[in-house]
């Protein structure tokens, strides 16, 4: 069995056991997993490997636990969680009338920290009463991850941009690290979770709250889809469902119902808490006709999850898609003129096609900027439609030629064509303009190293660790394109370059 095949057999594997894509950038994590993996278990090859992670589930689980990303830290967009204590929190008191406590679930909660500083936010508001009003349940598919998130001790990582009243008030700094205080650690319940099994453990049930951020990215549509099932199934009739707020609409998929309030996007189960004056314009909206996936089991919906999306469920916007009339004639919400930060929303979840439809709706309504042009590029790009990019670029950058954007893609298009010296002067030029573009210093490294220019290629990724190790959410830069570089995987990637260049070159240096 060739080494892609291998490969190709454990990313079905992976993907069917938790959903995890494991393609691009993500398939280099893949590689050395597999073969950190082979190492430690004295197999002889990838394939022998992969038949002990066929038959050994705790070898499967290591696999698994090197292959999630568990990027956390405490009080991520702190804006929602003020929203869900100041506001939501008393509605859902008042719903449930002393009918129990609170029941809130953390799933995909990595390391603790998104659970954890509920809890903190909570005793914030709730004192001693919070033991009582809430119950809080926190999952991850990462066993060892859970471990540490039971152990409850961080270093200075997880506290970026936290107000230092938190720590002072909830940890007790030793040498080891920050350890989180008992009265809010035994607040949390930690589970092992796979959000994709078909069956959950029987206390994993009617949630009034469930917050699942920055898990949905490393999934599919159709994953995504699967998984809000999953959480409809396990949610209160009257809920709450919290995402990261860039992955809003990449989960808008008719499931729940989107609502807005005070800025803050959420999904709303029911309508108790629908907000009064909610601004949130959906693209598909909830289904609640007999032929309703909600209605449906989630077996049923797992078997589906291969068909096109259209076929499993009829939303407005799909409808739209195909039915030319509904276009010419929308109905009145559908006529706003969508906005460039909800296409490019769709755009970074994967729904190339979706974002196309709109922006040709945007530009067809006498929207002339440059940026609708540069995103039209940069889908067609990522069809391989060279020359149609090429159109739409030159129109960007003929109104702004310096765009970081779209010098940017023009390097990529490049690339993609094998006009690699085309594409190194075009990333050059971004970063004469832009000497912190990490991505341009990224793509030209990528390039040199293909092109046997170890030095360069060298340089170029120790640029991008310069700039990501100083501030590891160092701006990419890009005004307008969300670029398929998740900065985890950027550094991996880098590190483990800059390693094998500098090797290589001291072995040509002995060799002289
Ligand atoms: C980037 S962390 C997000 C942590 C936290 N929710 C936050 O927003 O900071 C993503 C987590 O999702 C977990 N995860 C991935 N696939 C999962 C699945 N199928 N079921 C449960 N958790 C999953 C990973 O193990 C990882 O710890």
């Amino acid at each position: 069995m060739s080494m892609q095949a291998v490969l190709l057999a454990v990313k079905k594997l992976v993907h069917e056991h938790c959903g995890l894509v494991l393609e691009g950038i993500a398939e280099d994590r893949l590689y050395k997993a597999l073969e950190s993996g082979a190492a430690q278990t004295n197999c002889k090859n990838l394939q022998e490997y992969k038949r002990l992670i066929r038959s050994d589930k705790q070898a499967f689980e290591q696999l698994i636990s090197q292959l999630t990303v568990n990027e956390t830290y405490f009080f991520r967009e702190p804006e929602q969680i003020q929203l869900l204590v100041d506001v939501l929190i008393p509605q859902v008191l008042a719903h449930k009338n002393d009918a129990g406590p609170v029941r809130i679930l953390s799933a995909g909660c990595s390391s603790g920290e998104e659970p954890y500083s509920l809890v903190m936010a909570l005793q914030n508001t709730y004192g001693e009463r919070t033991e009582q009003l809430f119950h809080i349940d926190a999952g991850d598919l990462d066993l060892r991850i859970l471990e540490k998130a039971r152990q409850g001790i961080y270093s200075e990582f997880s506290f970026r941009g936290v107000e230092p009243h938190w720590r002072e008030r909830y940890f007790q700094t030793s040498t080891n690290g920050y350890h989180l205080r008992q009265e809010v650690r035994k607040q949390v319940h930690f589970h092992p979770l796979n959000l994709l099994a078909t069956d959950f453990p029987e206390h994993i049930k009617n949630y009034d709250i469930v917050f699942f951020r920055n898990v949905s990215i490393y999934f599919d549509t159709d994953t995504r889809r699967v998984i809000q099932h999953t959480f409809n199934e396990l949610m209160n009739a009257q809920s709450i469902l919290f995402l990261g707020s860039s992955e809003i609409l990449g989960n808008d998929l008719g499931v729940f119902e989107l609502a807005e309030q005070e800025g803050q996007y959420f999904f709303i189960k029911g309508d108790v808490y629908r907000p009064v004056n909610s601004q949130a314009f959906s693209w598909s909206q909830p289904v609640r006709t007999q032929a309703d996936p909600v209605a449906r089991s989630h077996e049923l919906v797992r078997k589906e999850r291969l068909l096109p999306a259209q076929s499993i469920e009829p939303s407005r916007f799909n409808r739209s898609l195909t039915d030319k009339q509904s276009v010419a004639q929308p109905p009145v919400e559908q006529a706003r003129v969508p906005d460039l930060a909800r296409i490019q929303q769709l755009m970074r979840f994967g729904e190339p096609q979706r974002a196309l439809h709109l922006l040709d709706h945007l530009i067809a309504s006498g929207h002339q900027h440059y940026s609708a042009y540069l995103l039209k590029s940069w889908i067609l790009l990522n069809n391989q439609q060279f020359q149609e990019t090429e159109h739409f670029l030159q129109l960007a950058l003929s109104a702004e030629p310096w765009s970081i954007d779209g010098m940017l893609i023009k390097g990529l298009s490049c690339k993609w064509q094998n006009d690699l010296s085309g594409a190194q002067q075009w990333f050059k030029k971004v970063i004469y303009s832009c000497p912190e573009c990490w991505p341009a210093h990224y793509y030209l490294a990528d390039i040199c190293r293909q092109q046997g220019q170890a030095s360069a290629a060298l340089k170029a990724y120790q640029t991008v660790m310069r700039i990501l190790s100083d501030n590891p959410s160092a701006s990419d830069c890009m005004l307008w394109i969300p670029l398929p570089l998740p900065v985890g995987d950027v550094v991996f990637l880098s590190k483990r370059h800059i390693e094998q260049l500098s090797n290589g070159m001291q072995t040509t240096r002995a060799g002289y």
